[in-house]
């Protein structure tokens, strides 16, 4: 089976001295999708952060067979789609649509491609009346979905979402749930909620102070970590 990420010895300490990461070994195949659980603070956000050269910390990152480097980190952004934790973090420009439609556009497509491209993937969210609307208006749910929208337009071979339901209504997550099923992507699903990491992943990765303390099916990891809601 391919490996589309492969993470050996990755360090990382924040310039206040946290030693956020400690030596993470991580891999993801192709057609997988993997949950990564740990406590807060445990480094989930500043591990996935890596994955598309955002953060650069010690220890080797492979992209789809590529080692990951300062030069090729935009190449990764491109295949490494991130759904990032705080969706303010993701969306700048003044419309919904241009938001959606600038990563199509920086790759290549022209303008009206990239606007359908944005279209389709705002109708998927759920958000395709509200095109015209200012980001910073939206409501923290509708943000998120935006966010979503952006990272599934630039169509990436892995997509890496960063607690993806928080703020989402029910529906909402059962209309994410269905949408991520029926992607091919392999995905990174960092979160804290055990029945949709059981819902969306086969396997479970569990951070704990900025290592992988443990791996394996998403029930016998929660339970060996004790990972049930009170
Ligand atoms: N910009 C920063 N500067 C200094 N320390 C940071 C910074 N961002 C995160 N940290 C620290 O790094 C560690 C890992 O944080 P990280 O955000 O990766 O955790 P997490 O597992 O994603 O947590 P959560 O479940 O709360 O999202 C924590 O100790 C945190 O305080
Ligand atoms: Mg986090």
């Amino acid at each position: 089976m391919t490996t589309v990420v492969e993470v050996h010895g990755l360090r990382y300490r924040y310039p206040d001295g946290t030693q956020a990461l400690d030596g993470v070994e991580f891999c993801l195949h192709a057609d997988e999708s993997v949950a990564l659980l740990g406590a807060n603070g445990s480094g989930k956000t500043t591990f996935v952060l890596h994955l598309n050269g955002l953060l650069e910390g010690e220890g080797t990152i492979e992209i789809c067979g590529k080692r990951l480097t300062r030069q090729n980190a935009a190449e990764a952004r491109a295949k490494v789609g991130l759904v990032f934790q705080d969706s303010d973090e993701q969306l700048f420009l003044p419309t919904v649509l241009e938001d959606v439609a600038f990563g199509p556009s920086n790759q290549g497509l022209s303008h009206s491609e990239a606007i359908a491209r944005a279209h389709a993937t705002l109708e998927q969210v759920g958000m395709g009346s509200a095109l015209q609307k200012a980001p910073y208006h939206l409501s923290s749910g509708e943000k998120r979905r935006v966010a979503i929208a952006g990272v599934l337009a630039m169509d990436p071979e892995i997509l890496v979402l960063d607690e993806p339901t928080t703020f989402l209504d029910p529906p909402g997550q059962r209309d994410l749930v269905k949408l991520l099923r029926a992607l091919p992507q392999a995905k990174i699903l960092v979160t804290h909620d055990v029945s949709l990491a059981r819902q969306l992943c086969t396997r479970a990765v569990f951070f704990e102070r900025g290592k992988v303390a443990g791996e394996g099916p998403v029930d016998e990891i929660a339970r060996r970590f004790n990972w049930t809601p009170a």
